[in-house]
């Protein structure tokens, strides 16, 4: 299966795609999480990256197209994976379905989270994630067992750079203008399905299963 979860920021794409690895085995693949992964590592790709994400800004598709390649084509993602962040503007969905085309394959199934920007703008300004292994928090709705320990690995749970509420009105118009059109793009395939990301994780969790049917 190759599935894309498509959202505006804070809609809960990774909490989701994390769900389906965890509970499914499907790789999850996060252009947001392998370049702040690159930002730690101190590497070119991550020094090139910094600037646009500090300012919500898209990174040059150049530089994520790259990594979705050099992945997609790994072994462990041979039986598929799920897409997190990636496509995000109509010439990554191109790109995205000349590679697979390379490669035998072609996106499955496209599942649209569904939100308004009020909602989305308290769970990012309230949204902690782990610093080493990424899990998320909330700060109201999903607190950790202690106070900035991650439950899984017991590193530090940190507000990332971009979660400022500046940084989060500038993504939501970035996603307004440059990821929306994405959704007509994958409706114009009939493969793209809505749902109600208002509801709670596992009702969300549940209407991904349905759609799948899984
Ligand atoms: P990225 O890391 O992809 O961030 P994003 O798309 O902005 O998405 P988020 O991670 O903020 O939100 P999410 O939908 O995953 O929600 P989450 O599950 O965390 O990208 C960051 C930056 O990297 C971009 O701005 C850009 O600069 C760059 N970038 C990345 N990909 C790129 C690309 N392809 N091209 C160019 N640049 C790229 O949930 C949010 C919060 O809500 C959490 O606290 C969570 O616990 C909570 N929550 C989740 N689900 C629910 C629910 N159902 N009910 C209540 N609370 C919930």
């Amino acid at each position: 299966m190759i599935l894309v979860l498509l959202g505006p920021p804070g809609s809960g794409k990774g909490t989701q795609a994390k769900r389906l690895l965890t509970e499914r085995g499907w790789p999850q693949l996060s252009t947001g999480d392998m370049l702040r992964s690159a930002i730690q590592n101190g590497s070119e790709l991550g020094r090139q990256a910094k600037g646009f994400m500090d300012q919500g800004a898209l990174v040059p598709d150049s530089l994520v197209i790259g990594l979705i390649e050099e992945k997609s084509k790994s072994a462990e993602c041979a039986g598929g994976f799920v897409l997190d962040g990636f496509p995000r503007n109509v010439a990554q969905a191109e790109e995205l379905d000349r590679m697979l085309g390379r490669l035998g394959k072609q996106v499955e199934s496209v599942i649209s989270f569904e939100i308004g920007d009020e909602v989305l703008l308290s769970r990012l300004s309230g949204r902690r994630t782990c610093q080493k292994c990424s899990a998320m928090y909330h700060v109201d709705t999903m607190k950790p067992k202690a106070a900035g320990i991650c439950d899984k690995c017991g590193s530090a749970v940190v507000q990332r750079d971009d979660d400022r509420p500046e940084v989060i009105a500038k993504r939501l118009k970035v996603f307004h203008e440059q990821t929306a059109p994405v959704a007509k793009f994958y409706e114009g395939q009939r493969k793209l399905k809505r749902l109600d990301a208002t509801l709670a994780p596992d009702a969300v969790t549940a209407k991904i299963n349905g759609i799948l049917g899984i």
